[in-house]
C-alpha cells in the first residue's frame, strides 16, 4: 500500500513523511517543485498541483492512503478543487484519508462529507512553529513584538503528524474530527521566556497596539485578508485556543510534546 502525502514539503507534511517512513510505510510525496523537495531518499517524490486536480492523477496511482492539506498556495487561500480531488482519490482506490484543516473548512471537507471515503479530520488552533516568525527580531534585537497576549494551547508539528499517521495506518479513526492541541496553554510572553531559556539569553517581550501591529504586518508585505485575520485572532482568539485536550495522548499513546522541547529543538534559529 502506498500513502500519498500532500503538503509533504511543509512543516507538518515533512514530519508525516518521516514518521511514515520510520514505520516502514511506502510513501509518495506531492510537491509543485520536485527539484526543491529535499525529502528522504526512500520517498518517491511526485509532481502535482492541488489547484489543477488532473495533475494528481499519476501521483494517485496505486495509492490507498492520502493525507490532504486544504490550502491552494503560499497565500493560504482555501482550495476550491475538493470535489475533483475527492473523486480522483476514490477512483484511484484510496480508502483512508487524513485532512489537515485550516481555520475555516473549504471545498475539501465539504466534498469528503458528501462522499463515502473513510476520512479523519485534524484541526489545530496554533502551531508551536509559528514562533519561528519571531526568530529574526530575537536574533537581531533580543526582542519579540507581538499583538495579543492570551494563552494558546500551541501544538508541536510532530504531534499533529503523529495523529495523521495514526489515522492513515491504523483502524478506527475514520469519521473522527480531532482537535489536536499541545499539553499546555502558554501566553506568547511565556513562550518567549521559554525560548530565552532554550537559547540561554534573556529576550524582551513587547506587546504592540493594534495600529502598530497592522503597520508591522503591512511593512512585512502581508495582504489585507491576512492582516484582518491576524488582528481578529490576536484581539479575540476563540475560546478553544486556550483549551488543552488529551487528543495526542489518546490517539498516539504518548503525551504531547512541550513547548520547551520545541524550543530546544529549534534553539539554533533564535541564536545570533
Ligand atoms: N500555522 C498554524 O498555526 C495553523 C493552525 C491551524 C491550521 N493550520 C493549517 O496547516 C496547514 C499548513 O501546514 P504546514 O504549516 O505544514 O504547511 P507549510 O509549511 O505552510 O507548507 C505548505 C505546503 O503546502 C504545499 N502546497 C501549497 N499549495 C499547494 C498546491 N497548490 N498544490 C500542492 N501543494 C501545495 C506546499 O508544497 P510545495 O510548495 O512543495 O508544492 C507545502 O508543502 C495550512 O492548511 C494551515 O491553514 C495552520
Amino acid at each position: 500500500m502506498t500513502i500519498l502525502v500532500t503538503g509533504a514539503t511543509g512543516t507538518v507534511g515533512r514530519q508525516i513523511v518521516a514518521q511514515l517512513v520510520a514505520r516502514g510505510e511506502r510513501v509518495r510525496a506531492l510537491t509543485r517543485n520536485p527539484a526543491a523537495a529535499r525529502l528522504p531518499g526512500s520517498v518517491e517524490v511526485a509532481y502535482g498541483d492541488l489547484t489543477a486536480p488532473q495533475s494528481l492523477a499519476p501521483a494517485l496511482e496505486g495509492v490507498t492512503g492520502l493525507h490532504l492539506i486544504t490550502v491552494a498556495g503560499d497565500d493560504q487561500a482555501a482550495l476550491q478543487t475538493g470535489p475533483q480531488l475527492v473523486e480522483l482519490a476514490a477512483k484511484a482506490g484510496v480508502t483512508r484519508v487524513s485532512v489537515l484543516s485550516s481555520w475555516d473548512e473549504c471545498s475539501v471537507e465539504e466534498a469528503l462529507r458528501a462522499g463515502d471515503l473513510g476520512w479523519t479530520q485534524l484541526r489545530c488552533v496554533e502551531f508551536m512553529t509559528n514562533a519561528l516568525e519571531w526568530a529574526e527580531s530575537i536574533r537581531e534585537e533580543g526582542v519579540v513584538r507581538a499583538f495579543g497576549n492570551r494563552p494558546g494551547a500551541v501544538v508541536h508539528e510532530a504531534d499533529i503528524a503523529a495523529v495523521a499517521v495514526a489515522a492513515l495506518v491504523e483502524e478506527g479513526h475514520a469519521g473522527q474530527a480531532y482537535l489536536v492541541t499541545g499539553p499546555e496553554a502558554l501566553t506568547p510572553e511565556r513562550r518567549v521566556r521559554v525560548i530565552g531559556e532554550a537559547v540561554g539569553r534573556e529576550i524582551r517581550f513587547e506587546e504592540l497596539s493594534e495600529a502598530q501591529y497592522r503597520a508591522s504586518m503591512e511593512a512585512w508585505g502581508a495582504g489585507e485578508e491576512l492582516i484582518e485575520f491576524a488582528v481578529r485572532l490576536g484581539a479575540n482568539p476563540p475560546d478553544a485556543a486556550s483549551v488543552v485536550l488529551p487528543t495526542v495522548e489518546q490517539v498516539t499513546g504518548r503525551p504531547g510534546r512541550t513547548f520547551a522541547q520545541w524550543a530546544s529543538e529549534h534553539a539554533a534559529a533564535f541564536r545570533p
